[in-house]
């Protein structure tokens, strides 16, 4: 998967980020709702594409702080290194922006995900109890996952 071409995109693009949601986690994020968080200051999204879309990052940032919101690829498409592509093009424009750590959190039995994270550097800071509600006793803590980037604002 050498040819994907990652993009930032807006609220313009909230229904494919919706179907890629939908595609790729357990729990689907309307449309409407995804526009009305692009709208918001400080929430950005990209996408991958190879011939169509196959996975996007949506994120917030704020002071010197940011939050990994949704990110997901294609079942067919992973482990080609689309997701860290994903990542890296989120943190180039965090740093330009002077932030200085990167939060996220991951359901704690979710291993492909912990696995990709714990490759690219975050490390566990914390642990939200059943933060993940899920039907017939599944209930999952959330694990809260901290990435420091080791330079500050490139001026
Ligand atoms: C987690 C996810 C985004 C990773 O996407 P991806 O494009 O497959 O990730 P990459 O190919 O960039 O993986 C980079 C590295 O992360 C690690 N990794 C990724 N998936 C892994 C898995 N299933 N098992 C073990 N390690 C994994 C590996 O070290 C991998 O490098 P390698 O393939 O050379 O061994 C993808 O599995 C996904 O969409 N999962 C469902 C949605 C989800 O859970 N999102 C995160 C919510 S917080």
């Amino acid at each position: 998967m050498t040819d994907v071409r990652i993009e930032a995109v807006n609220a313009s693009r909230a229904d494919v980020l919706a179907a890629l949601h939908a595609a790729c986690l357990e729990e689907a994020w309307p449309a409407a709702d995804i526009g009305t968080l692009l709208r918001q200051p400080g929430v950005f999204a990209a996408l991958a594409s190879d011939a169509a879309p196959v996975g996007f990052m949506l994120w917030r940032a704020a002071a010197d702080e940011a939050e990994i919101l949704s990110l997901g690829v294609l079942p067919a498409a992973r482990r080609h290194g689309i997701a860290t592509a994903l990542l890296e093009a989120a943190v180039v424009s965090l740093l330009a922006a002077g932030v200085a750590s990167l939060f996220l959190e991951v359901a704690e039995d979710n291993r492909a995900a912990f696995a990709f994270y714990r490759a690219h550097g975050f490390s566990e800071v914390g642990r939200r109890s059943r933060y993940y509600r899920r039907a017939g006793d599944r209930d999952a803590d959330a694990l809260v996952l901290k990435l420091t980037f080791p330079v500050g604002k490139i001026t």
